[in-house]
């Protein structure tokens, strides 16, 4: 009954085994994911857009950070919770980056944390690792840019496919325990995920990666409005969470909740 570690995953590549990875952001639906199993979650700053109502991930601050995944943490019991490194929280240099995941560890609980960018973040993630936290790196689409590089499938041609590759190398040298690929074509992230001894972590990167991650309300149908092409829907939980809270607002109004067996005599 112990955490997830670095050296499980390093194992399940070695043996062929994907696993899967989900985001949360509070304890309680961490730990609906830590009883089904899932053996990392990520406390993605993905809240931005998905908790705490922001149009990106950029406005996300440490101090949200912290608290949410802090939260996950104590919901938890089995799963290797990572923390996402919000933007402007790592890019100043390896200082300003390891002060960052310091926090995140010692007052959130966190087993590792995820920054974005291979060779740009290559000193940060060498510094983080070198003291101890464990880093997972993020490639292709970087939503932290999104101001830079909107949102579209990267490593679209030969320069481009030649950056990520040596990304991906840089991350893993500099001592990564995993690579997340986000909207890079299968083919490319397949290539990808052959050239390092250590997992790559598929969104929109298609079936050949060791494992995979989704937005946990997005495969849930939380989200609401379109979604993107890679994207499973696992469940309509916008549609029966809406549904529940008509059927209580129609019982208040209409007199019939509560009844006899919910009240005290
Ligand atoms: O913030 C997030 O949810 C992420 C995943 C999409 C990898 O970074
Ligand atoms: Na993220």
């Amino acid at each position: 009954n112990r955490r997830t570690t670095v050296r499980d995953l390093t194992l399940a590549k070695e043996r062929g085994e994907k696993w899967p990875m989900l985001t949360a952001y509070d304890a309680m639906t961490a730990s609906v994911f830590d009883e089904a199993g899932i053996p990392v979650i990520l406390v993605g700053d993905s809240m931005g857009n998905c908790h705490l109502g922001y149009e990106t991930t950029v406005p996300v601050t440490m101090d949200e950070m912290t608290m949410l995944s802090a939260a996950v943490v104590r919901g938890t019991s089995r799963a290797m919770v990572v923390g996402d490194l919000p933007f402007g929280s790592y890019q100043e240099g390896a200082v300003q980056a390891l002060r960052s995941a310091t926090r995140l560890v010692k007052e959130a609980g966190v087993g590792a944390v995820k920054l974005e960018g291979g060779e740009r973040s290559l000193h940060q993630t060498e510094l983080i690792v070198q003291s101890g936290i464990p880093v997972m790196s993020h490639l292709g689409l970087t939503p932290q840019s999104v101001n830079a590089m909107g949102y579209r499938v990267q490593g679209r041609g030969d320069e481009a496919a030649h950056q990520l590759l040596r990304d991906a190398k840089a991350a893993q040298d500099a001592g990564a325990f995993a690579v997340v690929l986000e909207l890079v074509p299968a083919e490319l992230a397949a290539e990808v995920t052959r050239s390092l001894h250590i997992p790559t972590v598929g969104i929109g990167a298609g079936a050949e990666c060791d494992a995979q991650v989704l937005v946990w309300t997005d495969m849930m149908g939380l989200t609401g409005g379109k979604m993107p092409k890679f994207v499973k829907q696992y469940a309509n939980l916008r549609a029966t969470m809406g549904d529940a809270a008509k059927a209580f607002a129609e019982d208040v109004v209409g007199g019939t909740f509560p009844q006899a067996e919910h009240s005290f005599h």
